[in-house]
């Protein structure tokens, strides 16, 4: 299988063949989304929810955000790996932007990165991809901004709000990002902006199934936890019911000295033991 470049995305807007992406956040994880088949893999900056326990994203550090990414890229499949910028990594300046961009793809070899915001971000948007930094835009929902949103809600309701959303897309796509995630947007209003874009491609979360693709946090789609899960996502697995299973067997084994069983030890000569005194 080949592996999944920015073209290929283009292509595959063009062709309306719908683009998957999940998060994953280490190799473990990164390996097994590759082996499915995923067309893009996103190191989050939901991380800092998700595998560190943080209650946002805005805690998260340009190191965390390498280490994570690192540890994916080792998984050496075919998708398109996309690194989140954290919250402040580019937010204060254009050079700030482009210079902790570049750390991305430098120190970690992913091929793309992801940045929050709007018309307000597309001058350092312009400069990334005039630089051969791959960009995805991220607008609707924008977590490292809850604080300033007042929360999690649907975005883009009334007339303003809508009018932003599509202006906001269209002056990512002319600044030149090849992907644009559409976080908690009615279905109709992200499927106007999916059909007036004409290069980038969007990626809905909570926004409908006429997005150019999707995106789930992986911990979501698989079940991990049995905790709070967003309307948006589907759980097509339930990992912590494993789990829990899975590690309560081991214990009951334990406890009644049923595991290890032969299969899983070593055995030495009996001569060698008689010999020791
Ligand atoms: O950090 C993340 O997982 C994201 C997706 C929800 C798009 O930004
Ligand atoms: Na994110």
């Amino acid at each position: 299988k080949k592996a999944i470049t920015t073209s290929t995305i283009k292509a595959m807007k063009q062709q309306g063949e719908p683009i998957t992406m999940v998060t994953a956040y280490d190799v473990a994880m990164a390996r097994n989304v590759n082996e499915a088949g995923v067309e893009m893999i996103l190191v989050g900056d939901s991380v800092g929810n998700v595998m560190l326990g943080y209650g946002s994203t805005v805690p998260v550090t340009m190191e965390e955000m390498l280490h994570h990414t690192k540890a994916v890229m080792r998984a050496c499949g075919t998708a398109l790996v996309v690194a989140d910028m954290p919250f402040m990594s580019y937010q204060a300046s254009i050079a700030d932007g482009l210079y902790n961009a570049a750390r991305f793809l430098k120190e970690t070899g992913c091929t793309a990165v992801k940045l929050e915001g709007g018309s307000e971000i597309c001058e350092l948007v312009q400069k990334m991809v005039a630089a051969g930094i791959p960009v995805v835009g991220h607008i609707g929902l924008t977590p490292q901004s809850v604080n300033q949103m007042g929360g999690f809600k649907v975005q883009g309701k009334d007339v303003a709000a809508a009018q932003k959303l599509l202006d906001d897309a269209k002056a990512l796509e002319a600044a030149g990002a090849f992907a644009i995630v559409l976080e908690c947007v009615p279905a109709a209003l992200a499927a106007k902006v999916t059909a007036e874009l004409k290069t980038a491609a969007t990626i809905g979360i909570g926004a409908g199934n006429s997005c150019d693709g999707q995106v789930l946090v992986c911990n979501d789609l698989l079940g991990f936890s049995d905790g709070f899960c967003p309307k948006f996502a589907k759980k097509y697995s339930d990992l912590h019911g494993s789990i829990v299973s899975a590690v309560q067997q081991y214990i009951r084994e334990v406890k009644e000295r049923s595991f290890p069983a032969p299969e899983h030890t070593f055995k030495i000569d009996d001569e060698v033991l008689e010999k020791l005194y």
